[in-house]
């Protein structure tokens, strides 16, 4: 086995993402557009994703998300971002978005979402990632939680396409 494919820690690729929200990205309440945080929410999973996979990745689906609460222009909006699980070419990462009052200091959990990742090689192709060591009790769930949820969006995936393959829908030209 070559060295890229040896099993890394969760620890070593769990990362941290952080902006303020700003009013560019309000809507006309003054929250922040859902769509920002979606966006936040790729980024901060991508990060995690390539730290582990040590290779370019693209998103290849997002789980469903919930927004528990707005988040007003001035907070801090905090992303916390980890590989659960990989399997051949893709990884599963969770996000937690955490939300900061920068003046009173309240942090709340105001999102969650799953995202799968895929790594590619140099020509564009899927190409294996190293496998990941959960080490504590939480990430030892979180891996066998993840192992569920793929079955579920591969059944999603061939009900979407039967060949497992890009659709191009029924709206194409
Ligand atoms: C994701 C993508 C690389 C998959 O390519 P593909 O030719 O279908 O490759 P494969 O069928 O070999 O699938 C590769 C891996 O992706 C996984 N995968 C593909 N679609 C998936 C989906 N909807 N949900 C979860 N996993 C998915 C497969 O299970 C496989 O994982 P594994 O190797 O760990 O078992 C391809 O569909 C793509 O490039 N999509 C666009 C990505 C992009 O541009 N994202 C930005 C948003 S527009």
């Amino acid at each position: 086995m070559s060295d890229i494919l040896q099993g890394r820690p969760v620890r070593a690729s769990a990362s941290e993402y952080s902006e303020i929200a700003l009013p560019n990205d309000a809507n006309p309440l003054g929250h922040l557009l859902g769509g920002r945080v979606m966006h936040l929410v790729d980024l901060a999973g991508a990060l995690a994703a390539t730290r582990h996979a040590r290779r370019p990745v693209v998103t290849a689906s997002v789980d469903h998300m919930t927004f528990l609460h707005p988040v007003y222009i001035g907070q801090l909006i905090v992303l916390k971002s980890s590989v659960n699980r990989a399997f051949r070419t893709s990884m599963e990462v969770g996000v937690k978005v955490m939300v900061e009052d920068l003046t009173t200091g309240e942090v709340r959990h105001t999102s969650s979402a799953y995202l799968t990742f895929v790594a590619l090689d140099e020509q564009g192709r899927p190409t294996p990632v190293p496998p990941v060591i959960p080490e504590t009790d939480e990430e030892k769930r979180r891996y066998e939680e993840a192992g569920r949820r793929r079955e579920y969006r591969l059944q999603l995936r061939s009900r979407a396409s039967p060949t497992g393959r890009p659709s191009r829908g029924p709206d194409w030209p």
